[in-house]
């Protein structure tokens, strides 16, 4: 008798995790549209989700939700979701591969400039040394250049304040244009 219940119960949480599981594709399938098949964004101005940690996932779309980060596109999306949505949607894109490496880099002399930079202002105190990120802090090695870019100016002017007492507003606001200019293309072809 209790075997038999036992066994009836696990069917039904195996049903139960399924189901969640086909949730989660489906809702995923709507963030391919504009973030790319695998997380993996080929349009501009679209950062790649894959393999960001998934407290900065999470962090994120809370910001969205809550008006504390606002993007035309994305803030609608983000209204639409429940706490759940949030959590298993940050555990899915942190669970997939990250962006590969760009295998060739057009301008290894800003490449260069963004080292030098990168390494005067600690960026790897936070990010990791591998720029993979960990925790609420983002992931940056081979992220899209240009998001890269309007990321770093959306917090050098304000437009985007994010987490952590606001780090990134502070580590932003002394960089110049051509700065910012060679971190972004450093990080996206960072080897
Ligand atoms: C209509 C296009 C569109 C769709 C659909 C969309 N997004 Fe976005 N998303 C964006 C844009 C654009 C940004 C960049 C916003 C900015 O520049 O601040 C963004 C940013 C994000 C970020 C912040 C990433 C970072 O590196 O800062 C997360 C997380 C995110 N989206 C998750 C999702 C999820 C999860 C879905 C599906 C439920 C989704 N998005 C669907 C357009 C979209
Ligand atoms: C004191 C810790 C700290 C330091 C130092 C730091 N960061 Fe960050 N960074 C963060 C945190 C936390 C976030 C997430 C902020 C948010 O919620 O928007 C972040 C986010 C970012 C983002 C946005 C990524 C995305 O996908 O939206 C970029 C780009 C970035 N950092 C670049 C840099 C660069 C370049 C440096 C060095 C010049 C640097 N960071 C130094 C903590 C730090």
């Amino acid at each position: 008798m209790r075997v038999a219940s036992f066994g009836m119960l696990s069917t039904v949480v195996l049903v139960a995790s399924f189901a969640h599981a086909a949730d989660v594709k489906e809702k995923a399938a709507i963030c391919a549209g504009c973030h790319g098949e695998n997380g993996i964004s080929q349009t501009e101005n679209i950062p790649s989700l894959a393999g960001q940690p998934n407290q900065f996932l999470q962090w994120q779309l809370v910001f969205f939700r809550a008006g504390a980060r606002k993007n035309e596109q994305m803030s609608p999306i983000a209204a639409d979701l429940s706490n759940d949505d949030i959590r298993n949607l940050a555990i899915y894109f942190a669970s997939l591969p990250p962006p590969p490496a760009i295998p060739s880099d057009d301008n290894p002399a800003l490449s260069e400039a963004g080292t030098k930079i990168a390494a005067q202002t600690h960026c790897t105190s936070c990010h990791t040394d591998n720029f993979a990120g960990a925790k609420a802090v983002a992931r940056i090695a081979h992220q899209r250049e240009e998001y890269l870019l309007k990321a770093l100016t959306d917090y050098k002017t304000s437009v985007r304040s994010g987490g952590g007492q606001a780090v990134m507003a502070d580590v932003a606001y002394p960089l110049t244009e051509d700065q910012i200019k060679a971190l972004a293309h450093y990080l996206a072809h960072f080897k």
